[in-house]
Parts: structure tokens; sequence; C-alpha cells
């Protein structure tokens, strides 16, 4: 039995295009290294308070121009907040947020990057970045938490050299 002329044309067509598509993830994974979040380390949102690195959140200088950020996102009746919600680095630092939730579903989005990531309970959010203009670069919780969900704010100060 002959398929219809339009109707073979498609199937080809349909086909044509899972191959692009397989080649275009084929070509993002491998040769632009695009890659889905490592898997995330656990810590119960109860423990967050004793956990290595969350028992004294702020920032830590790992090496030249390195540092790591260990942050805590709470809303509870103390407050909804990030700590901390100030952070000041020389330009051209780059920095790893490791950022753990004692609550609920919380975001941190930081303005003019591309740090954006959910800070899910149990699991430790961690992103990087490389900030390579100086300035004031606010961030703000970006998922729903709650009444004072807009007050969620902070500010990392990227400073000349
Ligand atoms: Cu935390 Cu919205």
């Amino acid at each position: 039995m002959r398929a219809d002329r339009y109707e073979s044309m498609f199937l080809w067509l349909a086909g044509a295009m899972l191959l692009l598509f397989a080649i275009a993830i084929a070509i993002s994974a491998n040769a632009l290294h695009i890659q889905l979040p490592a898997a995330a380390e656990l810590v119960a949102p109860a423990d967050v308070d004793n956990t290595a690195g969350f028992n004294e959140p702020g920032i830590h200088e790992i090496s030249a121009n390195r540092y790591e950020v260990y942050m805590t996102a709470s809303a509870d009746k103390d407050g909804f907040r990030f700590t901390p919600d100030e952070i000041e680095v020389p330009v051209d630092s780059q920095v790893t947020f490791f950022i753990a939730s004692k609550d609920v579903i919380h975001g941190f989005k930081v303005f003019d990057t591309t740090l954006s990531v959910m800070v899910i309970p149990g699991r430790i959010a961690q992103v990087s970045y490389t900030f390579d203009k100086a300035g004031d670069y606010e961030f703000y919780c970006d998922e729903y938490c709650g009444t004072l969900h807009h007050e969620m704010t902070g500010v990392i100060h990227v400073t000349e050299d």
C-alpha cells in the first residue's frame, strides 16, 4: 500500500525534525555544556541551623577572588528574610551560593545576572556566578512564600578593586 504523497512528506518532515531536536540536545549538552543542576545535597529544614556552613551563614573567602556564601531563607514570626541579606565582594569574584530553606519553598533571584534558583525545603540550592561588573545587585524571593514574601530582599555589593 502506498502512502499519499503529502502524508509521506509529513512523515519525513516529522522524522527530520525529531532528528534535528536530538542533534540540538546533543550539541547543547556536549559542546555547549548546558547541563541540569547536579543532584542537590539534602538538609532537613529543622536541621539547617545545626548544619556545617548554615550554622554560620555568611560569606567565606575560599581563595583569591573565590567566595562561598551560605545563606538561609526563612518565613517565620520573626520575619521573612534571607540571612545574610547583604554581601560585599570585589569585582571579578566568583561566588558560589549555598541556600537552604528553614520552612517553605522560597526563590533566590538576582537582578542583572543569570542567578535564579528555587530554594526547596530539604535540598541545598547551589548556584555560581562571576560578578565582572561593579555595582549593587539586588536579590529577592521569587516564589510566593507567605504574607511577607515581598519583604524577602537583599543586595550584593560588588566593589571596584
Ligand atoms: Cu520567600 Cu517568597
